[in-house]
């Protein structure tokens, strides 16, 4: 057992860390739940949460899915996935029968227009036998083309209703796949639920490192007077995986790196990193900040597009098939798997500040990262030679892995001389917090128990971020790439992702 003090000794900031206050119990339907995001992703985060006693007491969760199952077949299932994926372990059986207890299982088909009657009546018994008191939340876990339907449903079901108890929403991700398809959605969802009651998830917002942007910026004197035009250069956004397609192939081919990151978490990022104070972290008034971002961030139109952005797909390299020998992709697949923009700002702040930004899959590693580029110092005090490779300061906001915020600083070697080095001050959330944050869904559910928004998107922020998008990928639509495949799996993208830098004499900074 380790004792306070070693607890200090071993990650000195946990000491004395708050808890939050467990939410009212309820029931989680999740629509889908026998697909993967339920069994790598939201069954594990729960599970850890259960375990950190950040559950309420009779908690429920209510699996939704097509195929026969019986209850306990279903909590079978879902042990081996924690097992898999979970922070702790459910080899406990004490633990996990305790946490199993509250799991269950309802087969109905999608398109079953009526299936949503008898569901009403499960969630009945379930709130007698569990005390959840007609509290729910219902989780979209499935393919897109089945959001409106199941909302239709649920609404004929009453079960949009807060009569007795709240009932909330939880969206996935994609949200449209552009600006008109995104639109619709959000008009058919509102004509069931609320907004106060719509969840749109960005699992990106749940992630420690993201939330600390806001700590960093807004709980900080020393950052703000220089977090503005006057003192950055440039701001990069790299989001960089080292893995193709995988299984998503199917998806992914339809989708591209445009509509799957740079739309939703990219954009979340720079409206994060480039907005103004909130007057409060109430829900409403950070999503007004966000907003007003996505709307400051020029349109790019027509021939813009082929100055502003860049599109990549890989070959083959490194041992590792091209995109197009990936499974269920076309052979002759016009599909970007990278993404590069250079955005503009048109706000007080960020005035001739460009934000570059870049995704791509199979890149040389897995790495996200903001990185604010300050200016040069106005007057070199230090020779040339002496100061040679030396760069103005960078602070790098690691959202994953290794979690941390980093500020490069130039320093003096030490001994008689006046040469100078680059040198790196850390903050490692592992080493300082001990351990590695939890996920994000971790956060993100237990927010939608809470009732707090801050960390989902706005129906106004979805559509703002599709408004910026669609123009690129109707451009690109109707202009076919002659290069692809253009970069090498294995390698940072295509090299007209650094001409987009080298015009305005700059460079990326790879993480
Ligand atoms: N997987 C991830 O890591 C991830 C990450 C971010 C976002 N998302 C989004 O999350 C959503 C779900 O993804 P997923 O990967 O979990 O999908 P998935 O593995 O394909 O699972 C689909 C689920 O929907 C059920 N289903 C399909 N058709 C049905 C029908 N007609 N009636 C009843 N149930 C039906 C399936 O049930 P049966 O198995 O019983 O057929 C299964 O439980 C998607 O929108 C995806 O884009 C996923």
């Amino acid at each position: 057992m380790i004792t306070d003090h070693e607890t200090e000794a071993l990650a000195p900031l946990r000491v004395g860390m708050t808890t939050q206050p467990i939410p009212p119990p309820s029931i989680l339907v999740i629509f889908g739940a026998t697909g993967d995001l339920t069994h790598r992703k939201l069954l594990p985060a729960l599970f850890d949460l259960f375990c950190d006693g950040k559950l309420p007491e009779g908690f429920t969760v209510l699996g939704y899915a097509r195929r026969q199952k019986s209850d306990d077949e279903f909590r079978a299932d879902l042990r081996d996935s924690v097992r898999l994926f979970a922070r702790h372990n459910p080899g406990d059986n004490e633990r996990w029968n305790k946490f199993a207890a509250g799991l269950y299982y309802h087969q109905a088909e999608f398109t079953d227009p009526s299936s949503c009657h008898p569901l009403a009546d499960r969630l009945r018994q379930l709130d007698a036998a569990r005390g959840t008191q007609g509290n729910r939340l219902f989780y979209l876990a499935t393919a897109p083309e089945f959001y409106a339907s199941l909302v239709t449903q649920l609404g004929d079901a009453r079960l949009n209703s807060q009569d007795h108890g709240w009932a909330r929403i939880i969206i996935e991700k994609p949200f449209g796949v552009d600006l008109m398809s995104a639109h619709k959605l959000n008009r058919h969802i509102l004509s069931v639920f609320d907004e106060s009651q719509i969840y749109r998830i960005d699992h990106y917002l749940g992630k420690e490192t993201v939330q600390n942007i806001f700590a960093f910026r807004f709980a900080n004197t020393i950052l703000e007077p220089i977090w503005n035009r006057n003192y950055v250069d440039h701001v990069q956004v790299t989001a960089a995986e080292s893995v193709g397609v995988e299984e998503r192939g199917g998806y992914y081919d339809s989708a591209g790196a445009l509509r799957d990151m740079m739309q939703s978490h990219l954009l979340q990022l720079v409206s994060l990193t480039a907005m103004e104070p909130p007057v409060s972290f109430d829900a409403t008034s950070v999503h007004d900040e966000k907003i007003k971002v996505l709307r400051a961030i020029c349109e790019m139109k027509g021939m813009d597009i082929d100055q502003m952005a860049v599109r990549g797909q890989y070959g083959a390299g490194q041992n590792l098939a091209a995109y197009r020998d990936e499974p269920r992709v076309a052979r002759s697949s016009t599909t970007e798997t990278f993404a590069a923009l250079k955005l503009r700002i048109d706000n007080w702040r960020w005035a001739g500040v460009p934000f570059y930004l870049r995704t791509g899959k199979r890149m040389p590693r897995r790495a996200t990262e903001i990185r604010i580029m300050f200016k040069p110092v106005p007057h070199p005090l230090f020779a040339q030679e002496v100061a040679r490779g030396i760069e103005p300061n960078v602070l790098a906001i690691r959202i994953q892995p290794d979690e941390g915020i980093h500020l490069k600083v130039a320093a003096k070697e030490p001994g008689q001389t006046n040469q100078l080095r680059d040198v790196r001050m850390d903050f490692y959330y592992k080493t300082a917090f001990g351990g590695a944050p939890g996920e994000a869904y971790e956060t993100l559910l237990i927010d939608t128990m809470r009732g707090d928004s801050t960390l989902f998107n706005r129906k106004d922020e979805v559509e703002a971020a599709w408004s910026l998008i669609t123009p690129i990928l109707e451009y690109w639509q109707n202009t076919a790439p002659t290069d692809f495949p253009n970069y090498a799996a294995g390698t940072w993208g295509p090299s007209a992702a650094n001409d987009l830098l080298a015009r305005d004499r700059r460079q990326w900074h790879n993480p």
